[in-house]
C-alpha cells in the first residue's frame, strides 16, 4: 500500500494541538510496523506499506524547513482565476520517518498565525487549504507510484476528497485512490459561505448558504473514523455529535474508533532532555529532582509537601478550563496547589488569574500563558497529579503522558479520557487514576479530594497506582498503527468493489 497524509499540522514543523502529535507519530508509526519485514504476527493478513508515508502540511511561517529538504515547483490551477495557474513549490525531505512536503506558498501560509489571530480565524482559510490539498494531489499524480489511500485529517483536508469527487477523479491516479477521514475534533466543521465557496476551485459545491466541509468529508469518505471507541460512541448522539450525528449514524459500521497512541520514544521520562533527572518505573528516584527542579522554576515553593496539580493545553471550554477555574477556590481550600499552562482566550482565563492574584492564591497557582514544549513535558514529570477536566475530548494525549510519567491523571469521564484511565477508587485493583462523570465544578473538587487521601496517604496501594500506569501500553506500534493498516485495507476494498 501507499499511503499519503494531508493535514493541518504536523510536530516538530507545526502544531497547536493533539492533531500535530498524532500526523507525526501516526506516520512514522506506520512506516516502523507498515514494512511487510517488521510486520509480525499481529499483522497476518495484511499488505504491507510500501515505502514511506507521505505527509502534506502547509509551510506556515513559524515552521523549520528541515535540513537537505529538496523544492520541486508545481503548477495548480488558480481556483480564482479560470484558465491560470498558480506556481508553488514543496519542499520534500524524508524526516521523522516519514517524507515530508511542505506546501509553499507564502500568499496563503507566511502570515501570522496557522489558522488565523488570537481574535478571528483568517476569512480566506478555504483557499489556503484548498491551496493545500490541490498541491498534493497535483504531486502525487504525477509521482511514479499512486497513492492507494490518501489519509485526510479533519477539515482542512477535506478539499482532496472533493476533488475526487469533482473533476480530478477522472485522473487515474486520483480515482483509484480510497480516502479515509480521521475526525480529530468534531467541533471545528470548516464551514464554508457560499461567498466564499469559488475558493476551493471545486465549482458550485455545497448548499445555497455554503459548504460544511467536514460534513462533506463524512459523507464522502470510504472510511471515517475518529480518535477513541468511547468518542465514536457519543458522536453519535445529539449531545456530542455536535450537529452532524446524523451524518455519522448514516454511516453505519463505515465510522468507528481507533485509540490514539503515544509515542513512547518521544515521550519516555527515562529519556527526555527537557528533565532535571531521568527515572523510569524501576526506578522512580528522580521524579523528586523534576518535582523540585519544576517547582523552582514556576515559582512555588519546592519544599511544601502539598500535592500540585498540572494542567497543560488550550486554555478553552472544550478543555474544561472555566470549571477548573470555578473550582480553584475550593481545590486551594482543600490543600491542593495549581499550574498552568497553556494559551487561550482571555475571558476564559480572566477568573483563574482573578484567584491565582488573590491572597488565597499567591504561591499557590502558578498561571502561565504561553506555549512551552520543554515546561510542558517538567510539568508531566514533576507534578503530583495531571487534570483534564475536558467536556470532550476525542482522545486527548496529556492523560497518556501523565501515566507514562507516573503522574496520575483526574479526568472527566468522557470520550478517550474514558478508554484510557481507570478510576482508582471504582476499581481499586486495577485503577491507574481518578475519573469523574459530569463536567461539573464540584464533581471536579470531588475527584481531586480523592486524589489528595490516596496522596496523603502514599504507601503501597499509592506505589501500586503509579506503578499500573507507568505499565499501561500506549505504542502507537502496538495496537493502533496495525488497526489504521487494516482499516486502510477496507477502504481500498471498499473503493475497488465502488460500494
Ligand atoms: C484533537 C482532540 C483531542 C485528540 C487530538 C488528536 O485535538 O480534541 O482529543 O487527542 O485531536 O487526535
Amino acid at each position: 500500500m501507499r499511503v499519503a497524509f494531508i493535514a493541518a499540522e504536523c510536530e516538530p514543523w507545526a502544531k497547536t494541538g493533539g492533531l500535530g502529535d498524532v500526523v507525526d507519530a501516526l506516520a512514522r508509526a506506520l512506516g516502523q510496523v507498515g514494512g511487510s519485514q517488521a510486520a509480525g504476527a499481529e499483522l497476518d493478513g495484511l499488505d504491507g506499506l510500501d515505502g514511506l508515508v507521505d505527509v502534506f502540511i502547509p509551510r506556515y511561517r513559524s515552521v523549520p524547513v528541515p535540513d537537505g529538504a529538496r523544492a520541486v515547483a508545481l503548477s495548480i490551477p488558480d481556483p480564482l482565476a479560470a484558465g491560470r495557474t498558480l506556481d508553488l513549490q514543496l519542499l520534500i525531505a524524508e524526516t521523522h520517518g516519514y517524507r515530508l512536503h511542505l506546501v509553499d506558498y507564502p500568499a496563503a501560509f507566511d502570515r501570522e498565525g496557522m489558522y488565523g489571530t488570537p481574535t478571528t480565524d483568517h476569512p480566506d482559510n478555504a483557499w489556503r487549504f484548498g491551496l493545500l490539498c490541490r498541491a498534493a494531489l497535483e504531486h502525487l499524480r504525477h509521482g511514479d507510484r499512486p497513492p492507494d489511500v490518501i489519509h485526510i485529517h479533519d477539515w482542512h483536508a477535506v478539499p482532496a476528497l472533493l476533488h475526487r469527487e469533482g473533476a480530478l477523479g477522472a485522473d487515474p491516479a486520483i480515482g483509484r485512490a480510497a480516502f479515509i477521514l480521521t475526525v480529530h475534533n468534531l467541533a471545528y466543521h470548516g464551514w464554508t459561505p457560499v461567498a466564499r465557496v469559488p475558493e476551493l476551485g471545486l465549482g458550485a459545491i455545497g448548499k445555497a448558504d455554503g459548504i460544511d466541509l467536514l460534513l462533506a468529508g463524512i459523507q464522502g469518505a470510504e472510511l471515517v473514523n475518529t480518535v477513541s471507541p468511547g468518542f465514536a460512541a457519543e458522536a453519535l448522539g445529539p449531545d456530542m455529535g455536535m450537529g452532524l450525528d446524523p451524518a455519522l449514524r448514516a454511516r453505519g459500521d463505515r465510522f468507528f474508533g481507533i485509540l490514539n497512541g503515544l509515542d513512547t520514544d518521544l515521550w519516555d521520562p527515562a529519556t527526555d532532555p527537557a528533565l532535571a533527572a531521568p527515572y523510569s518505573r524501576a526506578d522512580r528516584s528522580g521524579k523528586a529532582a523534576c518535582r523540585t527542579a519544576l517547582l523552582e522554576e514556576i515559582g512555588l515553593d519546592p519544599t511544601d509537601a502539598r500535592p500540585v496539580l498540572a494542567m497543560v493545553g488550550r486554555l478553552d471550554r472544550q478543555k474544561g478550563f472555566d470549571l477548573l477555574a470555578e473550582a480553584a477556590p475550593a481545590l486551594l481550600d482543600l490543600g491542593l496547589r495549581l499550574a498552568v499552562l497553556g494559551t487561550g482566550n482571555y475571558e476564559v482565563v480572566a477568573p483563574l488569574r482573578a484567584v491565582a492574584e488573590s491572597a488565597a492564591g499567591a504561591g499557590r497557582i502558578a498561571l502561565m500563558e504561553r506555549f512551552d514544549r520543554d515546561l510542558a513535558r517538567r510539568l508531566y514529570a514533576g507534578a503530583d497529579g495531571v487534570l483534564m477536566p475536558s467536556r470532550f475530548e476525542p482522545c486527548g494525549t496529556g492523560q497518556m503522558v501523565g501515566l507514562r510519567y507516573g503522574t496520575p491523571p483526574i479526568v472527566h469521564a468522557t470520550g478517550g479520557l474514558r478508554d484510557t484511565v481507570i478510576d482508582v477508587d471504582a476499581h481499586p485493583a486495577t485503577g491507574t487514576g481518578f475519573a469523574f462523570e459530569s463536567a461539573t465544578a464540584a464533581a471536579l473538587v470531588d475527584a481531586c479530594a480523592r486524589f489528595l487521601t490516596r496522596f496523603t496517604a502514599r504507601g503501597p496501594a499509592w506505589e501500586a497506582l503509579l506503578h499500573r500506569g507507568m505499565a499501561v501500553d500506549f505504542d502507537w506500534r502496538t495496537a493502533s498503527a496495525p488497526d489504521y493498516l487494516a482499516a486502510y485495507q477496507r477502504a481500498i476494498a471498499l473503493r475497488q468493489s465502488g460500494a
